[in-house]
């Protein structure tokens, strides 16, 4: 490219007000949400960063699918649009709609899971872990080593380790009915895993007899990363590298929130006739016939239509290009983070920010705290408040929204960001009031030390 300035490829036909709030609006809101930025109003955040999971904007053809949309309870013309738009792309025989990732998740671990057996994946993502889990079955995480270390600049450190996957195999094949492998990784920081990797695991799955199934929740992010980092895979179409990637695996689950550019959304998708006869038994049960599973027809249309537009090229290049510029801009700052930037996300070092706040008193917290307070961003805590005594980092997530925010909400985010690094050493740790018996960061009340 002869010039730097990354440009969004898309100019604005719809906008959303954002609600420009003051430092003590903010500071009441924070306190009336006991701390927790999951109890905020969405209208009292600036830049919402909590997740970019379903949160994207839609383009014109794809509201143009919604008007289309057709509600027949069975065999509806935009079921078949979906169904095409997935094979096209993964070119799996069975197409599975959920009204989610989870959902999928729910019923193929349900097939596949029970006690006993056990399910490796470069790294489980919390709902995987919980479906996988609630079968009865272990799930285990095999990430590389260099997943762990947060400034290693590590091309694929999303890569599963192939010699553990391995050494599980050769002790407990026998428990093993599905390998996983997350594309991006999401809780190793959105990182890329390689197709020299998969092809990897693919060797090893075969020689146990094992099926290999990807998470594909982010797969065209992953495969721009494989364009543009893998030797012998520049300039080569995205929709190839998917279908290379597709065709390793035996199936799929995925939420089309993230790379179907969808609100709401997903499927289950896999060769194997016998079991996705099972699947569609209990699709039947929980999430509707099994031409629309859990899905309205424009909802369907609206997949259907992102599929196409997220393996778009310009697409990729400024959706990659504007979460490093993020990343790269808070390097240069001298602001701890993971390095080098996933696809969806830049993650705070809170550890190191403040390294004066012990893990107990919740570093993460603090600084996503004083990121809302300060500039009105919300981002999502990853460490001791979400994991317990277990956390081995304490991260501030700031999750990127599809085609949603321009440069300049970006460049805003620079700037808070970079003042709270300013003053990080006067940042107070914070104590947990009220918690709940599980999954505690969603509902948890705080207090500042
Ligand atoms: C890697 C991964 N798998 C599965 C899911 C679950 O998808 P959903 O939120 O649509 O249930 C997510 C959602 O964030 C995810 O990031």
């Amino acid at each position: 490219m002869e010039f730097r300035t990354i440009i969004e490829p898309f100019r604005i036909h719809s906008v959303e007000p954002i609600r420009i709030t003051t430092a003590a609006e903010r500071e009441s809101a924070l306190r009336a949400a006991g701390f927790n930025l999951f109890a905020l109003r969405g209208e009292d955040v600036l830049i919402d960063l909590l997740t970019e999971s379903g949160t994207g904007a839609m383009n014109s053809e794809q509201w143009a699918g919604i008007q289309r949309g057709d509600e027949s309870y069975a065999g509806s013309p935009s079921w078949f649009r979906f169904r095409d738009a997935v094979q096209d792309l993964f070119g799996f025989a069975h197409v599975i709609p959920t009204h989610q990732g989870r959902a999928a998740e729910k019923i193929l671990f349900s097939v596949l899971g029970g006690a006993g057996k056990a399910i490796p994946n470069n790294t489980h993502f919390d709902t995987t872990r919980a479906n996988v889990e609630f079968s009865g079955a272990e799930a285990i995480d095999l990430p590389v080593a260099e997943a762990r270390i947060p400034a290693s600049e590590h091309p694929f450190k999303g890569n599963m380790d192939v010699a553990a996957l391995e050494a599980l195999l050769a002790e407990r094949a026998g428990d093993v009915p599905v390998v996983f492998v997350t594309v991006t990784n999401n809780s190793g920081g959105g990182q890329p895993v390689s197709l020299e990797n998969l092809h990897a695991v693919r060797a090893v799955c075969e020689r146990f007899g094992k099926r290999l199934f990807l998470d594909g929740c982010r797969f065209a992010e992953n495969a721009w990363f494989i364009r543009e980092r893998e030797p012998g895979q520049e300039g080569r179409p995205i929709p190839d590298i998917v279908r290379e990637m597709a065709s390793l695996a035996d199936g799929m689950t995925m939420s089309a929130k993230k790379d179907g550019l969808a609100n709401i959304g997903g499927w289950l998708a896999l060769d194997d006739d016998a079991l996705a006869e099972q699947a569609r038994t209990l699709l039947i049960l929980t999430e509707g016939f099994p031409t629309y599973g859990g899905l309205a027809g424009r909802d369907l249309e609206a997949i259907a239509q992102g599929l196409r537009e997220v393996v778009d090229e310009d697409y990729l290049r400024y959706r990659i290009g504007s979460t490093a510029y993020l990343g790269d801009a808070l390097h240069a700052a001298g602001v701890p983070l993971v390095r080098p930037s996933g696809g969806h996300a830049v993650y705070l070092d809170a550890r190191a920010l403040l390294p004066h706040v012990p893990p107990a008193e919740l570093p993460g917290q603090a600084l996503a705290c004083a990121l809302y307070e300060t500039g009105g961003i919300r981002g999502c805590e990853i460490g001791t408040v979400m994991f317990g005594e277990h956390a081995l980092m304490d991260l501030v997530r700031l999750a990127i929204p599809r085609r949603t925010y321009t440069q300049s909400h970006i460049d805003y985010v620079i700037e808070v960001v970079r003042a709270v690094a300013e003053r990080a050493d006067q940042l107070r740790g914070m104590r947990i009031v009220t918690e709940p018996a599980a999954l505690r960061h969603f509902t948890a009340t705080f207090a500042p030390l």
